[in-house]
């Protein structure tokens, strides 16, 4: 049995979403996570996972592992207790602790794949829910945002704890995305922001609350097909999450290119520190902002349309 998933970007939002605030989030299908589920002749469950050096059976995993823990949610929610023997193999082309959403991916895809294999069918309500308890394995305190826009795969106006909101796209847009190369965990980023909030809530809450009308002007000019006006939000935004410490100096850089190549704006997207950036570009300039990035030290990009 086979399942897949595709990565994502958060063009507005990203951070202040885990204080409750909107933020957009779109899928990314250029990078994917494939999940077969086979039969095997030895007992229990092996797990192959080349991308993060993974061969093991579920036994050897820790409890919190991320992917061990998936896998027993699964077993739980389905009232599972005894499997035949199966191998597991995940193949993921979305690089690690980059910002793309690998975490989530991977659990959508495992869940998909093993909830047919084992007859367990799943709504996508449901397989959120799963998800999103393992996201916290991840990273403490998630919005849960990621395995929202990775399990509808569709673009999300996402607030937490609020139903989900689809949102239309207007008149399609291109976004080049550009890789730091620098791995960097959503759960520090996040943790150190919540110190920092912790210690001056109000200045924090400002910016939270300055990002949150951005991703709502966002949203308008998005659907009433406007896309042009994403570049000064995206300038913005990135400047706000910079004042947080969320960038980095390798981020600020790309986004400098970026916008000096002739993209219309550009911000870091994600958790930040390292892992990717995002430019809004006319599509007639994609390829010449794409190198812009490469030559100034990405070490991969990604065109990506949004429609
Ligand atoms: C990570 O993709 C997005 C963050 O806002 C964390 C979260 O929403 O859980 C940094």
């Amino acid at each position: 049995m086979k399942a897949s998933a595709s990565g994502k970007i958060i063009l507005f939002g990203e951070h202040a979403v885990v204080y409750n605030r909107p933020a957009l989030a779109v899928p990314v299908t250029q990078v994917h996570v494939d999940v077969e589920v086979l039969d095997s002749p030895r007992a229990g469950i092996f797990i192959n996972a080349p991308g993060i050096n993974l061969h093991a059976g579920l036994n050897a995993l820790p409890a919190d592992h991320p992917i061990g823990s998936v896998i027993l949610k699964l077993f739980q929610h389905c009232g599972i207790s005894q499997t035949p023997g199966l191998e597991i193999n995940i193949v993921s082309s979305i690089p690690v602790a980059a910002g793309l959403g690998s975490g989530a991916a991977v659990s959508v895809a495992l869940i998909r794949a093993l909830s047919s294999f084992l007859l367990c069918p799943l709504s996508d309500d449901e397989i959120n829910l799963l998800v999103y308890e393992s996201e916290k394995y991840h990273h403490g305190t998630p919005s849960g945002i990621d395995n929202t826009v990775i399990t509808y795969a569709m673009p999300v106006y996402f607030i937490k704890g609020k139903p989900i909101e689809i949102f239309k796209v207007g008149k399609p847009f291109t976004i080049v995305i550009g890789d730091t190369g620098i791995p960097a965990p959503t759960k520090e980023s996040v943790s150190d922001l919540r110190r920092m909030w912790l210690k001056d809530s109000t200045t924090f809450e400002e910016f939270f609350n300055e990002i949150a009308q951005i991703a709502l002007i966002a949203r308008r000019s998005i659907e009433s097909g406007k896309p042009e006006l994403l570049g000064d939000l995206m300038d913005h935004n990135h400047s706000l999450l910079q004042e947080m410490t969320i960038s980095s100096p390798e981020l600020d850089k790309l986004v400098e290119a970026a916008r000096n190549a002739g993209a219309l704006g550009a911000k870091l997207s994600g958790s930040g520190r390292g892992g990717n950036m995002i430019a809004l570009v006319e599509q007639a300039k994609a390829e010449s902002v794409a190198g812009a990035l490469m030559s100034t030290g990405a070490t991969r990009t990604i065109i990506t349309e949004i429609s």
